[in-house]
């Protein structure tokens, strides 16, 4: 492709060059919007108009699923292949759609019409099985040929809605995000108001007194990070909203993005105020294309009307946003790998410490936040800490939003009080097992979780319940199995997933990742040998004691606790033992 024309590329250019670096996936994003991928030359002029060394740009190209080297059809058809979508019968629809394609198959040198990927949860769990078509959503696709596919481009049905309070969710659920107007005119941007009219640190001081903790998955007190933050020495300051939610089984991110955008964006204006950042980022993943555009909308709106910009709100307060897309990587939801990525870079986690509160995006001290975690803060700074504080239980404040997906009756997001019963959100709120069968399991904390059985039904739903059950609370994710579930194949695709989505980085993870994999095919052919059982425990132990971060610590915990739960699945068949 040498008689490329390079000249709309070197317009597109002009908006990104002076960024240098750190506009490279967006750079990268456009220059394949162009094209439809991203040839040798393209790259190449993508490198020397961001003063980028060409081998970093294939770098970064190749370490990203949604980047292309290689042409690509001109309709791209993302098909979900995890737990969620594999229940609802993707993995059919998958072959038919394949099967199909062999009469459409492009002549060497011309772009296919279409090219059919596998991919890992899409955030659509709850309308599995999901597909995307050229980033746009279709749920329950029942597909046979990808012409059909293509004809019923974005159709997503609602997001069932449910649970027993409505905080969180109290914009969610209409079909169509909150306009601005409506959003003020309920009140929406008063607790900014109301921080701007305090100090920083009555802010934080605020936060800390409610007892927020983070929403993303580790749990760590949200006003504590703040405080560091805000006491670190170094300058810019930055907040980032950590938006990538890519863990199989979440979607609650998604929902809140695309139905209440103005929440967000006040608890992290709220966030920059508290830490002193001037500025502040929010990173979508790639594949959640409607949220990006609702966001990017939302950031217009909030900068004409003064609530992002100079001056906001007449104070003297400076802050404003840019929203950045992922590109199709797991790992990038971690803090560390997510600052790499915004500064240009593949997605590899850093050694910490040090910590992001003082060595964050771009060296400078950061305060990162998951999406939910943001959407509490206009909450508590309007109800007040106190009140807050009365919802949920002692050390699990507030409400929480779970996932649920599987086989239960009514797949959707849930808002419930922290120390809710499970069998209440399970079978009350949710509807219970689809019909005619019974309970087997649910998975709690997605990949990176474990399982749970009939005896943990009446577990509360808190963090200090969960961790007395040996179940990881995570990000919210609940994925339920009923009796005909084979869980031997529920852990080989969590395996393939760990395995797909491992940086690389460090050996016990990338190595131990592959065996897990290999180990897992072997168990589901039935085909296991003698010393497999021991060697996919170590194989487990080793990632979990020695792996860099959480991504690799994680990627055994499913399969081990599959292996604690239903050990007769794992044992070496009888022919073989001999
Ligand atoms: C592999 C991996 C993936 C992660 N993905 C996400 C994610 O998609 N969204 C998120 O908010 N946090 C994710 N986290 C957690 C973040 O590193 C970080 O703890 C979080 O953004 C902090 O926000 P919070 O304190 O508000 O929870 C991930 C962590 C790991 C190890
Ligand atoms: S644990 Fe896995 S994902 Fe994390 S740095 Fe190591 S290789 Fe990369
Ligand atoms: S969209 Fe398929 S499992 Fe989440």
């Amino acid at each position: 492709m040498t008689d490329i024309d390079l000249t709309p590329l070197k317009v597109a250019m002009e908006e990104y060059a002076p960024q240098g670096r750190t506009a490279l996936l967006p750079a990268l994003y456009a220059a394949q919007e162009i094209y439809g991928y991203l040839p040798e030359h393209v790259a190449a002029e993508v490198a020397r108009s961001l003063k980028v060394p060409l081998v970093e740009v294939f770098g970064v190209i190749d370490f990203y699923a949604m980047f292309y080297r290689e042409p690509v059809g001109k309709t791209v058809i993302h098909v979900c292949n995890d737990p969620a979508c594999a229940m609802a019968g993707s993995e059919p629809m998958l072959k038919r759609l394949t099967q199909h394609l062999e009469f459409h198959a492009p002549d060497e040198g011309f772009r296919p019409s279409v090219t059919i990927e596998r991919a890992p949860c899409l955030g659509l769990c709850e309308h599995a099985p999901a597909v995307l078509v050229k980033g746009k959503p279709i749920g329950n696709a029942d597909l046979r040929t990808w012409e059909e596919i293509v004809e019923n481009t974005g159709h997503q049905p609602g997001t069932i809605l449910g649970g027993s309070i409505s905080l969180l969710t109290a914009n969610c659920g209409r079909g169509q995000k909150v306009s601005l107007e409506e959003f003020v005119n309920h009140g929406g941007y008063g607790a900014l108001r109301k921080a701007l009219s305090r100090t920083p640190e009555a802010v934080i001081e605020e936060v800390k007194a409610s007892g927020l903790v983070g929403r993303g998955g580790a749990a760590f007190p949200t006003g504590v990070k703040w405080e560091g933050t805000a006491r670190a020495t170094g300058s810019p300051k930055y907040v980032v909203c950590n938006a990538d939610e890519a863990e199989p089984g979440t979607f609650k991110d998604r929902v809140l993005m695309e139905d209440d955008p103005h929440t967000i964006l006040e608890g992290l204006i709220i966030a920059a105020y508290a830490v002193g950042a001037s500025k502040g980022y929010i990173y979508i993943r790639g594949e959640y294309l409607r949220a990006y555009q609702i966001m990017q909308e939302a950031v217009t709106e909030a900068r004409k009307a003064g609530y992002l910009g100079a001056a906001i709100l007449g104070k003297g307060f400076d802050f404003d946003i840019e929203l950045r897309r992922g590109a199709g990587a797991y790992i990038c939801g971690e803090e560390t790998a997510l600052f790499e990525s915004i500064e240009g870079k593949r997605g590899f986690p850093r050694v910490k410490p040090p910590f992001p509160t003082t060595f964050g995006l771009f060296g400078k001290p950061t305060s990162i936040n998951n999406v939910e975690t943001l959407a509490n803060i206009p909450l508590i700074l309007r109800m007040g800490a106190e009140a807050y504080h009365r919802i949920g239980t002692e050390k699990s404040t507030g409400s929480k939003l779970f996932c649920l997906s599987g086989d239960v009756m009514r797949p959707g997001l849930y808002e419930v009080p922290f120390g809710t019963p499970f069998r209440d959100l399970l079978e009350d709120l949710a509807g219970g097992i689809r019909s005619g069968h019974t309970f087997q399991s649910a998975l709690f904390g997605g990949a990176a979780g474990a399982f749970a059985l009939e005896s943990h039904l009446d577990v509360r739903l808190s963090f200090e319940d969960l961790r007395t059950a040996g179940l990881p609370l995570g990000s919210g994710v609940i994925t339920v199995f009923d009796e005909t579930r084979d869980m031997r194949d529920i852990c080989l695709r969590l395996a393939h997933f760990f395995a797909e989505e491992s940086c690389g980085k460090c050996y016990p993870c990338q190595m131990g990742t592959q065996r897990q994999l290999e180990i897992m095919k072997r168990v589901l052919d039935g085909k296991s040998l003698p010393g497999d059982w021991e060697r996919l425990q170590d194989t487990g132990w080793t990632m979990t004691d020695a792996s860099l971060c959480g991504l690799g610590q994680t990627a055994a915990s499913a399969v081990l606790s599959a292996m604690k739960h239903w050990p007769q699945l794992f044992q070496v068949p009888e022919t073989l033992s001999r």
